[in-house]
């Protein structure tokens, strides 16, 4: 492993940051060299400044290379880069930027220090080694976005919408479905209602046997339909909370308001290997609530991204999808997102580098009676695949 991540605190992802140190090493063409990362705190960066540098208190990052005061070389160890978790959230916090983003920059002005370059040496070498972070943390960027796309998984339930609304057997969702996995996605999704006023029973139990991808059931956490849940056995369930009265889901669950249910019901599913994934508002107390009863995934909410009419007021819904998706990962989440995604809005969602899946029905249905479902998905798909070069 090229580089190797300490983080004495227990408070990262150690994997995310290992990824993020090996990906810096092939942007800067050291793929091989060995890196190590101490993820410290301040008072454990303050005893490493006084003892190495002799300097007082807290810093962001120190970096000890393998070759000290040596000239820019091919060694095989380039050394240690220590960051300080506080300082780097309180930095991550004064400029408004994620804690993930101030990492990056912190590692990448590390390594670049084990590079060779010292900014306390001369103003024009301070210039260089700012060109040359700036360089890297681009390269780092374009590195991440290229490592996964995004998945696309497409709910099916106005198709069944129609077929309800005449009371006959066409059109089939279950045909749908296979056209959508035809097209490129990756899941198909279907909500079945305690009242059954699109998907039944019967679709249910036969997408169980049809679908070549993954069959992710959207319910309430109610005791029928957890039943036939844990009969059908799905691919995975995304527990919804649900009204009578809604047109489509309204808003996230409440995990908060009821961890000991939802932990019970977690349980049950997880007996059973099937994978829970909570829908919850962009919200990071309900983030934590979903870890502590169990998920394994949870779909952030973006409708209110979505349904946002201001520039401004979308870039504030977009933010708080940016940080609950974030802290989802970061607290060992599996992080999926959806409601009301259509053509115009999920690009920015399907860019953001944590989110695994996203659900679309409404936007790809709608597009479908025009210009067919094929197109509609493929369309929707090209966006996905797009958003993070
Ligand atoms: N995710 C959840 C939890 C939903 O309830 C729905 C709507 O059924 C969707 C995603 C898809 O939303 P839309 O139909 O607006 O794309």
């Amino acid at each position: 492993m090229p580089a190797l991540l300490t983080d004495t605190t227990g408070r990262l992802c150690a994997g995310l940051i290992e990824r993020k140190a090996d990906l810096l090493l092939a942007a800067c063409g050291r793929t091989g060299a060995e890196l190590s990362v101490l993820i410290t705190d301040d008072p454990g960066i303050a005893e490493l400044n006084s003892a190495w540098r002799g300097r007082q208190g807290p810093t962001n990052v120190l970096a000890f290379a393998m070759q000290e005061g040596e000239p820019l070389g091919q060694e095989r160890i380039l050394g240690d880069v220590v960051i300080s978790l506080d300082t780097a959230a309180r930095e991550a916090a004064a400029q408004g930027i994620s804690l993930h983003q101030r990492i990056a920059e912190l590692l990448v002005h590390g390594l670049v220090h084990l590079l060779g370059l010292d900014h306390e040496r001369s103003s024009e070498e301070a210039c260089r080694m700012a060109a040359m972070e700036r360089d890297l943390l681009e390269r780092l960027n374009i590195l991440q976005r290229r490592e996964t796309m995004v998945k696309l998984a497409i709910n099916v339930d106005h198709v069944a919408t129609l077929r309800q609304a005449r009371g006959i057997d066409e059109p089939d969702p279950v045909t749908a479905a296979a056209i959508c996995e035809l097209a490129g996605a990756a899941g198909i999704v279907v909500h079945l209602r305690e009242d059954r006023r699109h998907i039944q029973d019967r679709d249910v139990r036969l997408l169980r046997q049809t679908v070549k991808t993954k069959l992710n059931l959207e319910m309430g956490a109610d005791e029928e339909i957890i039943a036939i849940a844990l009969e059908v056995r799905p691919d995975m369930v995304t527990l919804v909370p649900e009204k009578r009265q809604e047109l489509t889901t309204e808003g996230g669950l409440d995990v908060l308001g009821q961890e000991r249910h939802l932990t019970e019901v977690i349980a049950r599913f997880r007996e059973a290997d099937i994978p829970v994934s909570l829908f919850i508002d962009p919200d990071l107390d309900q983030v934590r609530a979903s870890r502590d009863v169990g998920a394994t995934f949870v779909e952030i909410h973006t409708g209110r991204y979505c349904d946002a009419t201001s520039e401004s007021d979308r870039d504030k819904e977009f933010e708080l999808v940016a940080r609950a998706a974030e802290e989802a990962y970061e607290k060992g989440l599996r992080v999926n997102a959806g409601h009301g995604l259509n053509y115009q809005t999920t690009a920015r969602i399907a860019a953001l580098p944590f989110i695994e899946e996203l659900s679309i029905g409404h936007a790809v249905m709608a597009r479908a009676i025009l210009v067919g479902l094929d197109q509609a998905v493929r369309e929707m798909l090209a966006i996905c695949q797009n958003a993070r070069r």
